[in-house]
């Protein structure tokens, strides 16, 4: 009788604790699992619910060996107790609290807490688990210009576990050759077709592979791989995607075979745009023209949507060496063009940023050119009678 109360009594008590520790938990709000890449800055963050007459009056945060690796007392200004190394206080908003260690290693695995002391209700705690991630990161697909400087760059977070960095690469049709290696003995080594115009760093935690001049058939996917050890392999992949310039507007169509078409089924042209226009009763008509592969698209940029008679007419043209002609026609009303710019932009996947060109109705660039000439010469007339003024009359 009176041990089956003590027992009901025991698991009553038993109930209120786990109550009581889920709601402690349950008012600090944190990642349960935390996922950082070695080499990277690990952020540990908790935010903390609180009542209105609740007051954080001191923050600490616990590493994985229950040390004390930063602490402050809020107020105004924050007041930092204990700072270890590379530990730094981001965020100490009243209920929020967060710290970035700068650097991940392994040594950084485990759980950390942080401790928020409040008056007048006590502490509360949250945990996040750290595990720490060995992997290789680079930079993703990059594009090229053929003819000069392509750079691939990888990295890895614990360079002193790299034994060697060997570069592969894939190319379109699907076959892998190596490109290049370095390893912690020795020198950089280059594969015969990469010979004369490749440079692989003598690195091993970042690794930097140079091409110059980047050709059409260079094109594909290169793989770093960092022969780790104990982590073993560790590889990233990233594009090469390479662009042909294109030729100045007006010299002529484009050749079959100018771009290597018939070895490179897969060649890519960037777009030279180019405005002209012709006006007459007062309407402007106005071309914007460029060829490049794949086709490129463009759109007219006039502000004040009153000058233009409707919208622009796009029509596209196959070169027959594949690439595409592509015309953007606007008419506008001369005298309701507004004085600001006209441009035409141009959108194509091997350009960083879109392109601009202005239609330029006034200014032809006969004229800009006596314009600057005109200036030149009444700046060299002016500073000349300045050096005679002060040589013979003053
Ligand atoms: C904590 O609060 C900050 C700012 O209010 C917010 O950005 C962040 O996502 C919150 N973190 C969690 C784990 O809820
Ligand atoms: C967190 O990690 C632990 C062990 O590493 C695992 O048992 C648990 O399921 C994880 N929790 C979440 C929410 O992913
Ligand atoms: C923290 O305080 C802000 C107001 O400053 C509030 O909007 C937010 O909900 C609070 N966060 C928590 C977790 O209580
Ligand atoms: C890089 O290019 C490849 C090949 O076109 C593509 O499969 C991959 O999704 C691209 N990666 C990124 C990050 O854009
Ligand atoms: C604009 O292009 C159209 C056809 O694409 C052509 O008929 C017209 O002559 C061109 N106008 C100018 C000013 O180049
Ligand atoms: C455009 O036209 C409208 C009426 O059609 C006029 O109210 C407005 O002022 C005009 N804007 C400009 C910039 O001319």
């Amino acid at each position: 009788m009176c041990g089956s109360s003590l027992a009901r009594w025991l698991l009553l008590c038993l109930e209120l604790l786990v109550m009581v520790v889920v709601r402690i938990q349950g008012e600090v709000i944190t990642l349960s699992n935390l996922t950082a890449v070695a080499g990277l800055p690990i952020m540990l963050g908790c935010n903390v619910t609180l009542a209105t007459e609740d007051k954080v009056m001191q923050v600490r945060w616990l590493d994985q060996h229950n040390q004390l690796l930063l602490s402050y007392e809020t107020g105004r200004p924050v007041r930092l107790t204990k700072q270890h190394d590379g530990v730094t206080l981001l965020s100490s908003h009243y209920n929020v609290s967060l710290i970035t260690i700068k650097r991940a290693d392994l040594s950084h695995e485990g759980c950390y807490r942080c401790v928020f002391d409040i008056y007048p209700s006590g502490g509360k705690e949250g945990q996040t688990c750290l595990t720490i991630e060995t992997k290789a990161i680079n930079e993703g697909n990059k594009t090229a210009v053929s003819g000069t400087l392509a750079t691939l760059s990888c990295w890895y977070g614990i360079p002193d576990r790299v034994q060697q960095v060997l570069w592969r690469k894939t190319a379109n049709q699907g076959d892998t050759i190596k490109v290049a290696s370095f390893s912690k003995r020795g020198n950089p080594s280059i594969d015969e077709p990469f010979q004369g115009r490749t440079v692989l760093s003598h690195t091993l935690g970042t690794t930097e592979l140079s091409i110059q001049p980047v050709r059409t058939e260079d094109e594909g996917c290169y793989t770093c791989e960092f022969h780790t050890y104990p982590e073993g392999t560790r590889s990233a992949k990233t594009c090469l995607f390479v662009y042909e310039p294109n030729q100045p507007y007006g010299t002529g169509r484009y050749s079959a075979g100018r771009y290597g078409a018939s070895c490179h089924n897969l060649f890519r042209v960037l777009p030279n745009p180019a405005i002209t226009f012709v006006t007459s009763n007062g309407i402007i008509e106005a071309n914007c023209t460029t060829t490049a592969r794949p086709a490129a698209h463009m759109i007219w940029n006039v502000e004040g949507e009153n000058g233009t008679l409707g919208p622009s007419t796009l029509s596209a043209q196959d070169q027959g060496d594949g690439t595409t002609f592509v015309t953007s026609t606007l008419y506008l009303q001369e005298k309701l063009l507004p004085d600001l710019p006209v441009k035409c932009i141009v959108h194509h996947q091997g350009l960083e940023s879109p392109m601009s060109v202005y239609l330029n109705l006034n200014v032809g660039p006969a004229l800009a050119t006596v314009i600057s000439v005109s200036c030149v010469v009444v700046l060299l007339i002016c500073s000349l009678c300045v050096c005679l003024c002060k040589c013979f009359l003053c």
